[in-house]
């Protein structure tokens, strides 16, 4: 909720502008090929200009078909085949182009596909540019920093971090939000949202539009944005947790939302559990953890800085 979708769209207008075409691939709950065809697919019918430029070509491409909905895909016997050859349209045929994976941790399970698929397009096709997007692990990880035996060794991407509003500049948001709804700006609520959301564009997008938009209440819309917060992040961690060792990451996250220390993640794990656990298992628990961005270390000191997140560890509605 830090802005990564937004940060990627705000930039396709100035793209658009420099007459740079733009296909956004929403990646999220995509399992492999087949999904990421789909979800290509999509985007494209979403960018009909392009799609008017490959036309010719796709039509062709086994599996492809393209019809008055746009680009459709049926189940093709080589997915990877079909999404090279699509690709290679698009890299024949579309001029300058971006091709934007937003969340493409998503394809972790097809990661060496992928990256194979992306070196050839980088040879291949240098007029297509990709953006990703996605918490800095797993897949994302390989992508920015490519050991030798990877496809994409010695082409590592430029990296953005993303970073929250400053406190500053948060009270500065909302309050420019006030304004344009013509809403008195009363400081000492400005200052209890920023506090409780913290620096999260997104909670306070949440908060500005139940107070200013829907006018509710200063307490009420601040109640509201933590309950449909929770829940956003509730869903979040389910999906982060699919395929991991809940108890684990659930104890270690409880811990850190007061703040812990890696011996007392440590004892609690082994609490839970009744037996001890090798210091590999919780050394490599914190590290998943800190690469998805949900908790954070300074100074030996583990904490969640993610207002909701803890709200949701600490008032036990996630066991
Ligand atoms: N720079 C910004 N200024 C104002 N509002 C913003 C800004 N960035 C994001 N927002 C708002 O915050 C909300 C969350 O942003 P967005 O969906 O882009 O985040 P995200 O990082 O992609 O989230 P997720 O992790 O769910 O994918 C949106 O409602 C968006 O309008
Ligand atoms: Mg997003």
């Amino acid at each position: 909720m830090v802005g990564k979708t937004s940060l990627v769209k705000a930039a396709n207008r100035k793209l658009e502008g420099m007459g740079i075409k733009a296909i956004y691939v929403n990646l999220w709950g995509v399992r492999g090929t087949h999904g990421l065809l789909n979800a290509l697919a999509q985007g494209l019918n979403q960018e009909r200009s392009i799609l008017q430029k490959i036309r010719s070509i796709a039509e062709r491409i086994e599996g492809v078909s393209i019809g008055a909905e746009g680009v459709s895909i049926s189940l093709s016997r080589r997915p990877m085949t079909t999404m090279w050859d699509l690709l290679a349209a698009i890299g024949k045929q579309a001029g300058d182009c971006v091709i934007e994976l937003d969340e493409v941790q998503e394809l972790s399970v097809i990661s060496w596909h992928l990256l194979k698929l992306l070196a050839n397009i980088f040879n291949t096709y240098p007029n297509i540019v990709f953006i990703f997007t996605g918490s800095m692990f797993g897949l994302m990880k390989t992508l920015l920093e490519p050991k030798s035996t990877s496809p994409l060794y010695g082409r590592s991407p430029a990296r953005l971090y993303l970073q929250p509003f400053t406190r500053e500049k948060a009270a500065e948001f909302l309050r420019k939000g006030f304004q344009e709804y013509r809403e008195p700006i009363r400081e000492a609520e400005v200052n209890e949202a920023v506090e409780k959301l913290d620096g999260i564009p997104g909670w306070l997008t949440l908060y500005g539009n139940n107070a200013a938009v829907r006018k509710m209440p200063h307490d009420k819309a601040l109640q509201e944005t933590i309950m449909e917060g929770t829940k956003i992040v509730k869903d979040e961690l389910e999906h982060f947790l699919e395929g991991r060792d809940r108890t684990l990451y659930i104890t270690t996250l409880k811990v850190t939302a007061i703040s812990a220390r890696w011996k007392e993640i440590k004892n609690a794990i082994e609490t839970r559990k009744g037996s001890s656990v090798n210091d590999a298992t919780i050394q490599n628990i914190i590290e998943n953890l800190k690469a998805a961005m949900l908790i954070n270390e300074h100074e030996g000191v583990y904490t969640i800085k993610d207002p909701m997140l803890k709200t949701l560890l600490l008032t036990s509605q996630i066991t």
